[in-house]
């Protein structure tokens, strides 16, 4: 007995319908993957289990990356959350880093060179370039969604954006 269809065996089979060399080809990457991460969010309110899916999918569909997840805000502080790429520092102090940056001011962190960021933590030493972005909800900051590449630069203003309508529906699925 299932009512709720709460153990439903749903496959998720989603894939990039377009590759991120163009600003068309982008909008439509982040456009395919809030659409992932909505359908693999539905009905679930389990925060880690939502925050898993979606660092899962940003990993699949966002090329040139080397670490992709989620620090979560407990307690006054930034504590790893779900990822995927290399074991990472556990605790973040809010202000201290990219992540506490953008923990401390509400906003998006781009960082086109992370040696030139004052006080970047270097969980991985591949990382060049990071955008942070904060995962808020009536104000009040749930987590942040931290994305490294290994190339330079690796971040542009349509990221951010995309990223942040991203946060928009994972702090929804959060509350
Ligand atoms: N570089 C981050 C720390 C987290 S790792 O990149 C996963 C920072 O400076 O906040």
């Amino acid at each position: 007995m299932d009512p709720a269809g709460r153990y439903s065996q749903v496959m998720f089979d989603f894939a990039p319908s377009s590759p991120a060399d163009t600003p068309a080809g982008k909008a439509t990457l982040y456009a395919d993957l809030i659409f992932a991460a909505g359908a693999v969010m539905k009905g679930e309110r389990d925060a880690i289990a939502n925050m898993a899916n979606v660092a899962a999918l940003i990993w699949q569909f966002l090329p040139d990356l080397n670490w992709a997840g989620f620090y979560r805000h407990v307690d006054g502080e930034l504590v790893l959350g779900p990822f995927q790429g290399k074991p990472a520092c556990i605790r973040i102090p809010v202000g201290r880093g990219v992540c506490g940056a953008a923990a401390a001011t509400l906003e998006t962190q781009l960082v086109a060179d992370v040696h030139a960021f004052p006080g970047h933590i270097a969980c991985d030493a591949a990382s060049a370039s990071e955008i942070v972005v904060p995962v808020v909800r009536d104000g009040k900051l749930l987590a942040v969604i931290d994305l490294d590449s290994p190339t330079p630069a690796r971040f542009d203003t349509q990221d951010a954006q995309g990223l942040e309508r991203l946060a928009a529906s994972v702090a929804e699925a959060l509350s």
